[in-house]
Formats: C-alpha cells, structure tokens, sequence
C-alpha cells in the first residue's frame, strides 16, 4: 500500500516493554519515508531503549517526562497533541493501556494522548497471560469503543520465554496497518451511508417481548468503517448492547415499523444503504395493554406480517446502492440469490450462521457477496470489521461506477 508519509507529523509513544526496540525501526521508517516523527517515551520505556537513540533516529527532541526543562518552547504536551496528524503507540504495555482507559494523565504521553484529537494507534505487546486477562482485554475493547484503532499483537515465542499471544508485529506490518488506514480515509467522502443492524423486536405485552440474536457486531462494524472513511454515516439500529459507534449518527428503534419509519426519512439522500439488521417479518396482532396473566392451560399468540423494509427500499430506489444479508441455515446460494433478486439488490452478503465462526453473536464471519451479474466471492473466516471493509470497498466501486 502506498501512502504519502510526506508532511505527516507522527508522534510515537514507546512504552516499557522488551519490545520497545522495534520502536527503533518503526521511527527510523517513517522518518525515511517522509514523515516528521516525534518519540515520546514513557518512564520505564526508558529502561529498555534510550532516548539518545530516538533523537538520533527521528532527528527531533526526544520528549521523557513532564518536568524536565524546557528547551523547546513549542514542543511542550498540548503543542504535541495539537501538531500530531496520528498518534502511534508501540509497544503498548498492560499499564499504559489500563491507563488510557481510564483516563488518567500522569506522565508526558497519557496528557499527550488525552489532549489529542488525531486518530490513536495502539500496538499491544505484553506476556500472553496479561494480554488474555479479562481486565486487559475490557480495556482495549474500551479503548476501541472510543475510536482508537488496535493492532493486533502476534502469536510466537515471547521474551518471557512462553509462546502465546502478545508479541509486538514487525514493524512493517505496524506500518502498513497504518497506511491501511491512511490510504481509505476520505474515500466515502460526501457519500451518505445508511446502515441498518441489530434485531428489531415485538412486542407482546409491556414486560414482553419476541426477538432474535442478533448482536448488531456486523453493522456497527459497518457503519463504523463508513464513518472512518469519511461517510456521513448513520446507523438506525434495532436492539442490540453495543454502545454507539464514535463518529456515527445512530437512530435507535425497537420494532420493524418503527425501522422502517426511520429508514424511508434517511433513504432519499443516502446513497448506499447496506441492511445488516435482523429484521422481525412478524408482530403480535395485539399487543396487550397491560401485562398478561397465565391462566390453566396453553397460550397461542396471533402474527400478523411486517413489511420488508429491504423491499421496500429495492422498490424505491433511484441511485442508491443497496447492500442485503442472508443469514440460512440451508440452501444458502438459492435462497441468497432468490433474495438479491426479488429485493432488487446490488450485491447481497451471505452467511451460513450454522458454519461455526459464522452468525449472529460471534466477532467472526464467514460470507459470501453474490452480485448482479452472477458473480460470487468466497471469503474465509473473518472479524466481522475485516468484512466491513470488504463490504465498503464494493460500495465504494459501484458508487464509483455510478459517477463515471
Ligand atoms: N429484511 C428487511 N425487512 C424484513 C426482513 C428482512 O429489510 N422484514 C432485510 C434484512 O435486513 C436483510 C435481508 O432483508 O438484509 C434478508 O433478511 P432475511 O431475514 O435473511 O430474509 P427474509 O427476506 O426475511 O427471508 P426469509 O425469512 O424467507 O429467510
């Protein structure tokens, strides 16, 4: 992937880790291709790697501690956050990250990175066992929830001699993580994307409801992605537990009609729409008033049909791009198919939910996109954000399509 490092200014947080050396490496790369790096270490990355390395590598100040004094007027912790276009932190260790999480500020680089508006990058790297540890892994998956993008640590040998998850990747992989995201950023630009995830219910009585599985993961990972491509991005979800996606507008409904409501208001000017909700086709006829009481004997609850929301809009649209989910348990291309074409969709994303990695509640998916012109792509199992970006590159390429 080619990005233009030129003119970027980086600021590299290295924390206290046996990993730290590789942070060497990395800063000497980016200097190389063109960037303006600034190295902040913190007290016990210190021990590992030394500062007077750093300021030879990046060609800049090293920055260590809050309390040192002061060469560079510009160069103090706001200056920092306020110059940087992305924030690199490699290797990132347990403490640091349950630091952030927190939002605690007690030394040069947590004031740095929560002074900062400039995307985050975390590359942690610490023993298996700490990585896996509940706490560390809430943690990160906080930090995510609050935008900052996480690069997975390896698995191999470690320092501390076990194998195991936890070693910081190489860093060219590191960077090419980052220039990943460089190189999508701006791509959906003043493009309208409309996303659609989590279960719709219906409702029986006030304390009662029908539902499904439905996480709302796939979707939200959508929306996200969308947003972090520079979309206006807005996501109508049904139930689902995740909080909002950061830089996403998100309307919350609970039935189909509702969803239905919010989505016709959001279709006109949206100009892809990828419907990843599980939707409920049936409600209750009559829904209770008041909490209903059992009685002797059997209950019988009387549906009635929702509307297709996905219809709908196939029988609506004027240039927008529509994006569907089959998730089967069976026959999983005929009825995908049936689907793409009775819908009137541009490409539909299929899923076998019995295929284990597969469905509803799990980080992973395994899809297949049929598309209009009969052709298919296979993909293997992946995080449902890998699929996200898989899905947004095809709607990128046919919104390009449309504007030629
Ligand atoms: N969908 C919708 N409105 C509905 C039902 C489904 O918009 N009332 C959308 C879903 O968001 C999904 C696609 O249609 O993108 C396929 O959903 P699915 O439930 O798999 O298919 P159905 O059309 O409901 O067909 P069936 O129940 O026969 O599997």
């Amino acid at each position: 992937m080619d990005m233009d490092w030129k003119g970027k200014t980086v600021l590299l947080g290295v924390s206290g880790g046996i990993a730290a050396y590789k942070a060497v490496e990395i800063a000497s790369r980016m200097r190389k291709a063109g960037a303006e790096v600034h190295v902040i270490l913190t007290r016990a990355a210190q021990e590992f790697v030394t500062e007077l390395t750093f300021r030879e590598i990046s060609g800049n100040p090293v920055n260590t501690g809050m309390w040192e004094k002061v060469t560079h007027w510009n160069v103090e912790h706001i200056a920092l956050a306020r110059m940087a276009d992305l924030v690199l932190v490699a290797p990132a260790t347990a403490n640091l990250i349950a630091k952030l999480a927190v939002g605690m500020a007690d030394d040069m680089l947590t004031t740095t990175i929560l002074a900062t508006h400039a995307p985050i990058f975390l590359a942690p790297a610490m023993n298996s066992n700490m990585f896996r540890n509940p706490v560390t892994q809430k943690n990160i998956k906080d930090l995510q929830d609050r935008g900052m993008e996480i690069i997975p640590p390896s698995s191999g040998h470690l320092a501390c001699g076990a194998d195991g998850v936890g070693r910081l990747p190489e860093p060219v992989e590191i960077l090419s993580r980052v220039e990943g995201y460089f190189c999508k950023a701006g791509a959906l630009q003043g493009k309208k994307i409309l996303v659609t995830a989590g279960g719709t219910i219906a409702p029986i009585d006030p304390v009662r409801f029908i539902g499904n599985r439905s996480s709302g993961k796939m979707g939200y990972a959508v929306a996200e992605a969308a947003a972090k491509r520079g979309a206006d991005a807005v996501l109508v979800s049904g139930v689902s537990a995740l909080p909002d996606p950061v830089g996403v507008r998100t309307i919350r409904v609970e039935t189909t009609e509702e969803m239905l409501r919010a989505v016709l208001e959001e279709f006109p000017d949206s100009d892809a729409v990828i419907k990843a909700a599980a939707v409920a086709d049936y409600r209750v006829k009559q829904v209770a008033g008041q909490k209903i009481k059992k009685s002797e004997g059997d209950w019988s609850i009387e549906l009635v049909r929702n509307p297709d929301i996905l219809h709908t809009l196939g029988q609506q649209k004027t240039h927008q791009v529509l994006v569907g989910f089959a998730a089967e348990t069976q026959n999983l291309m005929e009825y995908a198919k049936r689907k793409l074409e009775k819908k009137n969709l541009d490409f539909i994303v299929a899923n076998d939910v019995t295929a284990p990695g597969a469905g509803f509640q799990g980080e992973t998916n395994i899809a297949r996109m049929i598309f209009r012109d009969g052709k298919v792509e296979e993909y293997p199992l992946m995080q449902k954000t890998e699929l996200a970006a898989a899905i947004l590159d095809h709607v990128e390429r046919l919104l390009g399509a449309g504007m030629e």
